[in-house]
Formats: structure tokens, C-alpha cells, sequence
């Protein structure tokens, strides 16, 4: 098909056509001090070619600085390419980038690391300064000036609102089959906020595009450019003992009569474990199962194609590169089964309560006590951020925390007396699992919890360690939750003697 055929399919109207500009001349509306909203989730779904043009002005030696919203990471033309050229100057709500995380620690950019499911409703109640231009990647404009998105939807919807302008990518690339599995809303803000009407994974309450306007599109820049996608980590042996564990916990479920074989929806953190328990599904005799999640990964995606699942609810899809290439081919596989949304319907408090999600995500530490660390190491050097961890562990039907059970060569425990940094507390945290076994935590007291996490949970090296703490703890302190808080924080002081806590 000619080039300007394929943009006229996805450009629907010749109002389109007058804002089409390059990517350098969209990049000079962003000026110095500037609130940019952009689309994107994981590297899906974002803006590529107007940040490049934008890092390359800062590159140039221009004094620009912006702060920059999003849904959550992003890919290298956003997180790498503007740290990299000293333009970011603020950050939310999430990001996993090397060399961003770099300049956090080092203060070059402040960082708000917030639950997912709000940060849309902050831009809305104007407790953020107003974005003034949202970046869109787009499938399509519609003839009214809708926007169609394309891997992700996060807070896009939001961004387009609250915003002054938008600059649209309109990228080629992107399949056209994606067409009419998003579900877009934006939220009333309290008190006009009524009930949110999905009492399964694969219901629909918004529209397949997102309200915008031609008066409000500044420019569009045609693109033909993949999402930064990354190769998955391969399953290593420890991952596959935890996905096993989480597996061996949920038959107890089963055989308990608190489940049945098609679960309750599945939510899971992006990684090599939650894909080994997805991929460990596939062999399994649980079916027909449901997803209410985040992110799509690869082996959410087999689980649909084989048949075993029978719907997700995302907010993007992050494949490995080679399952892009697939899911673009085969997109029409995945109609009426795979539902984008934004992500504070997709991390909805609300919903995920009413569905009773099983949510399993990844710790850095657990204490013996039940409380959770997945954001700071050693309680100051900020990892990626809580990102939508919080939103389902806070509100799941059961909420699972997984973790390798030593760090850095078995130098670390990740079991601890006290966690340096708490981001899902014992109140929340229902299952603990290590490639050791899990511990069921629900209704123990924190006394009971200490042991079946010391006993279950933490590596043989450190297990006496740990138990010689808690004893001592008990006869020193006789109260609800015994510590002997000055050797609990030494615990972290000596690790990080070793320099291995940097
Ligand atoms: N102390 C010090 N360092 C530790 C540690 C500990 N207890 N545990 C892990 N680390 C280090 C690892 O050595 C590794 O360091 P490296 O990058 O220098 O190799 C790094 O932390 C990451 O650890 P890894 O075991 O590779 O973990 P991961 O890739 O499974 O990520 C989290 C774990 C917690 C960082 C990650 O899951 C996360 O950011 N979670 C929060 C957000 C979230 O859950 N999002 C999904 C919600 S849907």
C-alpha cells in the first residue's frame, strides 16, 4: 500500500493532514520549564520520535528542562535519551531505567514514585501543575479528532484532558487490528464519582478511542518506529522454584474448597517469575481463567491463545520483541478477550476488591513480621518505585509477595528482622513465597508469622540467624511485635559493609 494510502486509513479527516510536521518542528512547541503528559506504559505505547527530537535539542547545548508525566516506565527515547541529556527535571509516577534511576539517586531529578491508580485522579484534582502538551502515540485519529491508542492506554485519557495541547505520533507500525480493544474513560472526580461497573475482567464502560478535539491537536507526527521492547529474562532455576511454590499454594487452595479450578482473576508484576507461574499454568489443570492486571507479558498471551485463559483486562502489552512480531500478525486472535484500559480502572481499588484478585508481586525484603520492601535498598537507594504493586496488594483477594531468599550471591538475606523501608505492610501481605516454600500468613499473629516465615521462607544460612534475633527479641521485648531495634538496623549496616547493599 502506498505511504499516504496508509496514513489516510488511520487519519480520518483532512483537518489531519494540515497538522502533519516533522518531529524536530513538533519538539520546538515544548519550551523550557514545561509539564509534558505522555502516553505510554512499560516501553509500550509511548512517543519516540518527538522525546528524541526533544533530547537532541538538549544534547545540542539548549538549556531545557522539563518535568514529565507518564503511566509508568517508558522506553529509551523517553527515560534514557532525556536523562541522558540533562532535560528531565521532575518525574512521575513510575520508572525502571539505568541511567534515570542513576540521576534520582544523585538528586539531578526529583521523583514522585506513587500508586499507579492515582496519578491519573492527582493531574484531575489539579494537585499537580497543569500539563501543558500531553505526546500521544496514536493507531488513528477518528474524523472528530478522537485519538485511537495503541500498546498501552495508562493515563493517556487523563493527560488529554488536562492538557493544553497535544502532539500526536500517528505510528504505522503499530498493527490496526488493536482497534477496538481499548475501553477509555476518564473519571468524574468525587463527589460526582459513581460506581465503576465491572464485575468481570472482560467487561466494557468506556469507548474504543479517547475523547480529544482538533482544536486542541497541535501536531501530528507520522512514525513508523517499534516499542522499545527488551528480550525476557530466561527463567532461571530460583524463579522456577518460586512459580512452582505459588502453584503447590494455590492447589492448597483448591483442595481447601477456597477456589475453584479456574481461579479468580490473576494479577501479576512484569519478570521472570511471574512469567514461569504464568507458563506454569499452561500445563496445569486449572482453565478458563480470567486476568485482571497491569501488564500483558508473553506468557499471558499463550495462556489466551491456547485457550486456558479467556480474557485479560491490561493497561499495555510489554512482549519480548520476538512475541510483538507475532501479536501483530495474529492481533484478530486476541479480539474480545483482550481489554486495554487506563490504569486507574485497570488498578482500581474498587474493582480489583470486588473481584477478588489473586495479585503476585516482587519484594527486595520481607521481615520476619510480614512487612514488605519493594522499592528502597537499604532503605535509602531508590529501585524503580512501587509502581501498581500497592493498588493490588492493598485490595486483592490474595495478595502474594514473592522474592529470591538470598540477594547478591547469598551475601544478603532477603528475609530481615525489619525491613528498611516499607512500601505493603503485614496488615496487607497475605503469602510469602521463596524459592525455600511460602508461608500462608493470613490470621497468624505477628509472633506465629515470624516463625513460618523464618521456617518456610528465609535460606538455611541465615535461618539460625534469624531465629537467634526473634528469640532474643521475644525475651527482651514481651510485647506484640518484639525487636531489638538497634540489631535489627545493624542487620542492614553490616550488609552494607560488605558494598553489597549499593
Ligand atoms: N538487598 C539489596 N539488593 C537487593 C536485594 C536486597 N534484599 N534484593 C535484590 N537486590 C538487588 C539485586 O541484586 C539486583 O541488583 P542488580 O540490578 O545490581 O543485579 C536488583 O536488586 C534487582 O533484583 P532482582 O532479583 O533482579 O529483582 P527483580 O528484577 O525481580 O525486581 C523488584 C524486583 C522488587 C525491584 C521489582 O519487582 C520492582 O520494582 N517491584 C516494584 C514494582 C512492582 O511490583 N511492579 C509491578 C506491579 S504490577
Amino acid at each position: 500500500m502506498e505511504h499516504e494510502e496508509r496514513i489516510r486509513e488511520r487519519l480520518r479527516s483532512e483537518e489531519g493532514f494540515r497538522k502533519i510536521t516533522t518531529a524536530e518542528e513538533a519538539a520546538m512547541l515544548i519550551k523550557d520549564g514545561m509539564v509534558l503528559g505522555v502516553s505510554g506504559f512499560t516501553a509500550s505505547g509511548y512517543p519516540k520520535a518527538v522525546p528524541h527530537a526533544l533530547a537532541e535539542r538538549g544534547k545540542s547545548g539548549e538549556k531545557i528542562k522539563v518535568d514529565l508525566y507518564s503511566g509508568a516506565s517508558l522506553g529509551p527515547q523517553i527515560d534514557t535519551e532525556l536523562t541522558e541529556a540533562g532535560i528531565l527535571r521532575y518525574r512521575m509516577p513510575y520508572m525502571t531505567n539505568k541511567n534515570l534511576r542513576k540521576a534520582i539517586n544523585a538528586g539531578e531529578c526529583d521523583y514522585v514514585d506513587m500508586h499507579l491508580s492515582q496519578s491519573a485522579q492527582y493531574v484531575n484534582y489539579g494537585v499537580m501543575p497543569k500539563i501543558d502538551i500531553a505526546i500521544v502515540e496514536a493507531l488513528a485519529i477518528n474524523e472528530d479528532g478522537s485519538i485511537v491508542p495503541t500498546t498501552s492506554v495508562g493515563n493517556t485519557p487523563s493527560f488529554v484532558k488536562q492538557a493544553d495541547k497535544v502532539i500526536v505520533e500517528l505510528n504505522l507500525l503499530q498493527p490496526a487490528g488493536l482497534e477496538g480493544m481499548h475501553d477509555c474513560i476518564v473519571l468524574d472526580n468525587p463527589p460526582n464519582r459513581g460506581p465503576i461497573n465491572i464485575c468481570h475482567p472482560g467487561d466494557r464502560i468506556g469507548k474504543p478511542y479517547i475523547e480529544c478535539g482538533w482544536d486542541k491537536i497541535a501536531a501530528i507526527v507520522i512514525t513508523e518506529i517499534q516499542d522499545g521492547l527488551r528480550p525476557l529474562g530466561a527463567v532461571n532455576e530460583n524463579s522456577q522454584k518460586i512459580a512452582d511454590n505459588i502453584i503447590d499454594f494455590l492447589n492448597g487452595e483448591v483442595a481447601a474448597g477456597r477456589l475453584t479450578d479456574t481461579l479468580l482473576p490473576l494479577q501479576s508484576g512484569v519478570g521472570s517469575v511471574a512469567n514461569a507461574v504464568l507458563y506454569g499454568l499452561l500445563d496445569s489443570d486449572f482453565h478458563d481463567l480470567t486476568c485482571y492486571t497491569e501488564v500483558v507479558q508473553d506468557s499471558m498471551l499463550e495462556l489466551i491463545k491456547s485457550g486456558k485463559a479467556v480474557c485479560a483486562s491490561t493497561t499495555a502489552i510489554t512482549p519480548s520483541p520476538e512475541m510483538k512480531e507475532k501479536f501483530d500478525q495474529e492481533c484478530e486472535q486476541y479480539r474480545g478477550k483482550l481489554v486495554f484500559r487506563p490504569e486507574d480502572i485497570s488498578n482500581n481499588p474498587e474493582v480489583i476488591r470486588r473481584l477478588g484478585v489473586i495479585s503476585m508481586n516482587t519484594a527486595l525484603e520481607c521481615d520476619i513480621y510480614g512487612n514488605v520492601n519493594s522499592t528502597h535498598v537499604n532503605g535509602s537507594g531508590m529501585m524503580n518505585g512501587i509502581g501498581g504493586s500497592g493498588d493490588f496488594s492493598r485490595n486483592a483477594g490474595i495478595t502474594i509477595f514473592s522474592t529470591v531468599s538470598t540477594a547478591k550471591d547469598g551475601a544478603i538475606s532477603s528475609i530481615v528482622p525489619f525491613c528498611s523501608h516499607v512500601d505493603h505492610t503485614e496488615h496487607e501481605v497475605h503469602v510469602i513465597v521463596t524459592e525455600q516454600g511460602y508461608a500462608d500468613l493470613r490470621g497468624l499473629s505477628p509472633k506465629q508469622r515470624a516463625v513460618r516465615i523464618i521456617e518456610n521462607c528465609a535460606h538455611p544460612d541465615y535461618r539460625d540467624m534469624l531465629m537467634d534475633y526473634f528469640k532474643r527479641a521475644c525475651e527482651q521485648s514481651a510485647l506484640h511485635t518484639p525487636h531489638i531495634l538497634d540489631e535489627a538496623l545493624s542487620w542492614h549496616a553490616r550488609a552494607q559493609k560488605t558494598g553489597s547493599m549499593k
